[in-house]
């Protein structure tokens, strides 16, 4: 048994890197693989079968790479793939192996924060459109009414470093002002995306008074705490050297330009391909 096994922290590129961030902040002592497929982000505009198939490949890496537990801090393959790759691939690769989503830790503490029970969610055409969220909070909080709006080119503008430029307000504000014109009356606005959290000082600008905005990475850190502490038979497979290791599918020098935007990152990135 490897007695030095990581914690893989997979996303379609650099947002999972704002998840990473505070999963190291919360459990710092662990081994991490952080794993972007960079090379082939967006994940949000593809099928559901090629997320799941690029997401199953990156899980199979970080496996390989030593990984026991992996965390899909990706919204898109959370929706798109968790599923699958739980109930289809897990038992045939290795049932003692885990990989967990960012969609039920976000669901599970939104009828703590939302007082109107409206609650907004902002995420890539494929989370919206895979209706993940809805159905999970239709199934948790039956009381609270969901909208989901698609913001297809947020991704895009953080990917290519333009979250701070002025062309990012028009579609910032455009998406913010259309899920009011939907539901006035939502109090709670989670960010259905690990990219977003980037975008946050603008789209602050457009947001109605005493709307809250509610990224996932602190949420998913202490959920990923929770079950540490509640699963001592993986806990104790997992080495808690603090050691961490960047894997980036594009370039690892192009990589380490944009993760410092995300991250305060000094140390190696390691290239790679998936297939
Ligand atoms: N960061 C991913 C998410 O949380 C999606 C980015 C993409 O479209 O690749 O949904």
């Amino acid at each position: 048994m490897d007695a030095k096994a990581s914690i893989g922290v997979f996303d379609s590129g650099y947002g999972g890197l704002t998840v990473f961030d505070k999963i190291q902040q919360v459990v710092p002592s662990y081994n991490y693989i952080y794993l972007g497929d960079n090379a082939r982000a967006p994940y949000g505009s593809r099928s559901f079968e090629l997320v799941y198939r690029f997401t199953l490949q990156a899980v199979e890496r970080l496996f390989d790479e030593g990984c026991r537990l992996v965390i899909l801090a990706c919204n898109t393959a959370s929706a798109k793939a968790l599923r699958s790759i739980q109930q289809k691939d897990l038992p045939r690769i290795d049932p003692e192996r885990r990989v967990l989503g960012v969609i039920r830790p976000t669901v599970e503490v939104l009828d703590g924060l939302s007082r109107s029970k409206h609650v907004g969610v902002l995420g890539t055409n494929g989370t919206i459109s895979s209706g993940s969220y809805a159905m999970e909070i239709q199934h948790l909080f039956p009381q609270i009414q969901v909208t989901g709006e698609a913001c297809p080119m947020w991704v895009p503008l953080v990917e290519n470093g333009e979250a701070a430029s002025p062309g990012a307000d028009y579609f910032i504000r455009q998406h913010i002002e259309r899920i009011f014109a939907r539901d006035p009356l939502i109090d709670t606005l989670v960010l259905g995306c690990t990219h977003y959290p980037l975008l946050i000082p603008k789209i602050r600008r457009y947001l109605p008074e005493g709307v809250r905005l509610f990224p996932q990475g602190d949420r998913v850190a202490e959920s990923l705490a929770d079950y540490l502490r509640r699963h001592p038979e993986m806990d104790s497979r997992l080495g808690k050297d603090g050691r961490h290791r960047i894997l980036t599918t594009e370039s690892a020098e192009k990589f380490s330009r944009t993760a410092s935007l995300f991250f305060p990152w000094t140390g190696r990135v390691e290239q790679i391909t998936l297939a």
